[in-house]
Order: C-alpha cells, then sequence, then structure tokens
C-alpha cells in the first residue's frame, strides 16, 4: 500500500459567517467541544494518515500553530503548515500543497467538513486504485448547496457546482482523494463564474479523464460554514457523544430535541 499525505484547507474569509469570522478564522471556531479545525485532521488520523498539511491564510494564521502546535493531542510527532496569499478558491488553496506532496497521493479535506464515520475503507480503496482519484458521496434533501454528482451505475459521469435543479441527491463531499497529476490540472483551470478556481472543475478534470471512482459516506456529514450548518454541527457532534447509535442527523436532532 503506498503513502499517502494528508491536507486540511483551512483559508479562506469565512463571509457568510460574519461576524463571528470578522476577528478569527471560521475553522477556529467550536463545534461543541472542540475548534473546527479539529475535526478534518482526526479524520486523516483515524484514516491511518499520519503526514498533514495544514492550509491556512488570513490575519490569524498564527493561531493554528499556537492550537495545533505539532499534534501531539492528535498522536503525530509533527505537522506541516503553509499560507494562502489572496482568496482564490479552493483550488488555489490546493496549489500550495504540491511541494508538500512531493508526487505522492493525497487526501483532502475541507477544514468545515465534519463527519461521523470514518473514511478508512475509502482510502484503503484508493491506496490501491493504480491512478486518479476518489470522491465520496452523501445523498442529501439539499443537493443545490453543494457540489452534484451525476451517477450513471458505477461511473460518475459530471459533477455540477451549486445547480438550481441538481441531477441527483448526491452532494459531493468536501473529502477529495488525487494522484500526482492533481496539480497539472489546477494549473489548466480557469476561474469560475464567481471568480474562484474551483475543486469541482478539477475533479471534472478526472471525470473526462476517465479516471475518476467513488465511494458513498456512511454515517452523518455536515459542512460547517453556515449559521445553520455550524449550529447543525454542534448539535450532530453533541447527539452523538450521547448518543452513538445515532447514525441519522435528523434522528439525532430530533433525538436532542426530546431531551431539552
Ligand atoms: C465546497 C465545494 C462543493 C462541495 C462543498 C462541500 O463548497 O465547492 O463542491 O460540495 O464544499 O462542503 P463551499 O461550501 O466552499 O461553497
Amino acid at each position: 500500500m503506498g503513502l499517502m499525505k494528508g491536507v486540511v484547507l483551512a483559508g479562506g474569509t469565512g463571509s457568510r459567517l460574519f461576524p463571528l469570522t470578522k476577528i478569527t478564522n471560521k475553522h477556529l471556531l467550536p463545534i461543541y467541544d472542540k475548534p473546527m479545525i479539529y475535526y478534518p485532521i482526526q479524520t486523516l488520523v483515524d484514516a491511518g494518515i499520519r503526514d498533514i498539511l495544514v492550509v491556512t491564510g488570513g490575519k490569524n494564521a498564527g493561531d493554528f500553530l499556537r492550537l495545533l502546535a505539532n499534534g501531539k493531542q492528535f498522536g503525530l510527532a509533527h505537522i506541516d503548515y503553509t499560507y494562502q496569499e489572496g482568496e482564490g478558491g479552493i483550488a488555489d488553496a490546493l496549489r500550495l500543497a504540491e511541494h508538500f506532496a512531493d508526487g505522492k497521493k493525497l487526501c483532502v479535506v475541507l477544514g468545515d467538513n465534519i463527519i461521523e464515520g470514518n473514511i478508512r475503507d475509502a482510502v484503503d480503496a484508493f491506496r490501491l486504485q493504480e491512478r486518479g482519484a476518489r470522491i465520496l458521496l452523501k445523498e442529501v434533501p439539499d443537493a443545490e448547496r453543494f457540489g452534484v454528482a451525476e451517477l450513471d451505475g458505477d461511473r460518475v459521469v459530471h459533477i455540477e457546482e451549486k445547480p438550481p435543479h441538481p441531477k441527483s441527491n448526491y452532494a459531493v463531499t468536501g473529502i477529495y482523494m488525487y494522484d500526482g497529476t492533481v496539480f497539472e490540472k489546477v494549473e489548466r483551470l480557469v476561474p469560475s463564474r464567481r471568480g474562484e478556481l474551483e475543486i469541482t472543475d478539477v475533479n471534472n478534470a478526472y471525470i473526462d479523464e476517465g479516471t475518476m471512482t467513488f465511494s458513498f459516506l456512511d454515517g452523518w456529514w455536515t459542512d460547517a460554514g453556515t449559521f445553520e450548518s455550524l449550529l447543525r454541527a454542534g448539535n450532530l457532534v453533541a447527539g452523538t457523544r450521547r448518543t452513538p447509535e445515532c447514525d441519522e442527523p435528523e434522528a439525532a436532532l430530533a433525538d436532542l430535541v426530546e431531551r431539552q
């Protein structure tokens, strides 16, 4: 099984959470009893990935170093850090991982993506995959908020970024596995209508090349980049701590309400 490295993308202005993000970075905000960034790091560590880069930016980048230090709280001996200048989007932030990746496979996690379970099986499958990429899909009721995968049997044929009329209910979660060619693909991107280099365009480049695979994510999944999803994330984590058998967000929330 080949070596895989992990990248947590934790830059951005967090404008949808203003004024919470006026004086700090979104990924340092609390999700129940831990700072947001703890969760994606734990996701990587739980998948057996120990070589981790945190990409951050903005005025509070130094706080990540003070918070995470060398990763002892995750059983790590070291964490790598890099700094994103400007606001170029997720794929632009990923560019900064090229030196760290050193041609190896990467598992990239968006810093506001929180999962109940683990991604070990998908990561192990990707370790065995000769080349290409692998994404993790989750069926959701509000697919228009996300990148949405159009499936044809066991193939993903296209991903649309936040389509007003989604072609499926399968959201592309913010957990992506890439081979060493990802950086060439990022270089060929052109900015989207919102002026950013989109991770969805990177994924579509792999689809067009015929090397994209996918797995379904088990357990609940949420982002935490809006007021609603930030609250939901906290409630889901709190619910899981109290009722580990609960694997559906709606059930976990209903359970919480009942307890109040
Ligand atoms: C990003 C991606 C989107 C993905 C989502 C997952 O959206 O662009 O494809 O489904 O993360 O959290 P953002 O929340 O940055 O707008």
